[in-house]
């Protein structure tokens, strides 16, 4: 079975191309090597023994993806990561992002739909939520308003994918609603790769703590929470990528209840902002240079996953703990400043 991953060479693609290539698929990769780079192939093959096939491709332009899908007929199954993702940048350059989000997965959902059956997993988030009324969060939970033009993708991508299902009963998908997700490989072969400053959480720590970064700044001590700090699930990067063939596989074993459906992928378990710190120090071994600072705008206090739904329908469950991934994160970050 030949399954195209777009982004499969960026943090999360990486990963779930790894564990793709571990149950026997053959991969296929789309990247613009926007936000990564080529040299994550020899990660993939150090881990996996094998490089997966590799198009260094523009998804924005609609004839090389038709060109694509006419070259590979056989790639009936795609998992869709490529996407940008910096929410302050979304708000700076809206247009980027819809053309970057919305009009690439058109792009691959018209192909698929010209098939007699395609399997099509989304990367989604947590930030279709929104702040949720309650915790945890289940798939249930409403969509609300987004704060930024980046989670309107998400939902907008979420209702185009719906909408297209409906209309086509040979087309499957599921969206994946990602938690926090972090960590890096255990063999210590890929990891997160970010450009310039990070903007996550746990590349900033890591980064401060090798000596990158001068020190990180905890934006905001005042909300109400137990420690005043936001609180929030991280989910290890390799259980979310086994998520990922855990819900490819559903699809293609027809084991699905409706050709279009949503899961949370989470921990189920919430972490605050000086948690995490307190994670890394454990791993380390190092205290973290860090200030309290104003709340950044658009965070919310609070998200972390009822994952029921996913343990029960997906038969899936997250194995590691966060201080399993801070430390995972750590090797990482430690190896590539070698
Ligand atoms: C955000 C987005 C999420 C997106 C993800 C990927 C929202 C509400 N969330 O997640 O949809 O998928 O980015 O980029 O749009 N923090 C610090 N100092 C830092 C960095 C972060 O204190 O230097 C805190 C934040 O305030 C937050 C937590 O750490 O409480 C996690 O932040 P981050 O890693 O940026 O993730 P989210 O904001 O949760």
């Amino acid at each position: 079975m030949k399954v195209l991953v777009t982004g499969g060479l960026g943090f999360i693609g990486s990963h779930t191309v790894v564990e793709l290539q571990n149950k026997g698929f053959e991969v296929v990769i789309i990247d613009d090597c926007s936000n990564s780079d080529e040299s994550v192939l020899d990660g993939i093959e150090a881990i996996t023994g094998k490089k997966p096939a590799y198009e260094k491709l523009d998804l924005k332009e609609k004839h090389k993806v038709e060109d694509f899908f006419q070259r590979y007929q056989d790639v009936t199954g795609v998992i869709h990561f490529a996407a940008s993702k910096a929410v302050g940048e979304s708000v700076e350059k809206p247009l980027l992002y819809y053309e970057n989000n919305i009009g690439t997965l058109v792009y691959i959902l018209k192909e698929l739909c010209k098939k007699n059956k395609a399997s099509f997993i989304f990367s989604s988030s947590c930030t279709v939520y929104g702040q949720a009324d309650e915790m945890p969060i289940t798939e249930d939970a409403p969509v609300k308003v987004a704060e930024s033009p980046y989670g309107n993708t998400k939902q907008m991508g979420e209702e185009i994918i719906a909408d297209t299902c409906k209309v086509t009963p040979d087309l499957n998908a599921i969206a994946l609603r990602y938690f926090n997700p972090m960590g890096a490989h255990p063999s210590g072969e890929i990891g997160e790769l970010p450009k310039g400053v990070p903007q996550n959480l746990v590349p900033f720590i890591t980064q401060t703590g090798i000596g990158l970064r001068e020190e990180l700044s905890v934006f905001g001590d005042d909300y109400p929470t137990p420690d005043g700090t936001c609180i929030r699930d991280y989910i290890y990067v390799v259980d979310l990528a086994k998520a990922h063939v855990v819900a490819l596989e559903r699809l293609l074993n027809g084991n699905n209840e409706s050709n279009y459906e949503v899961f949370n992928v989470g921990t189920g378990t919430g972490s605050s902002v000086l948690e995490a710190i307190q994670s890394f120090e454990k791993v380390s071994g190092r205290k973290l240079n860090y200030k309290i600072v104003d709340r950044r705008a658009g965070d919310i206090t609070t998200a972390y996953a009822d994952t029921t739904k996913a343990n029960k329908v997906l038969g899936w469950k997250a194995e590691y703990t966060l201080e399993q991934a801070m430390n995972y994160a750590w090797i990482w970050e430690q190896k590539i400043r070698d």
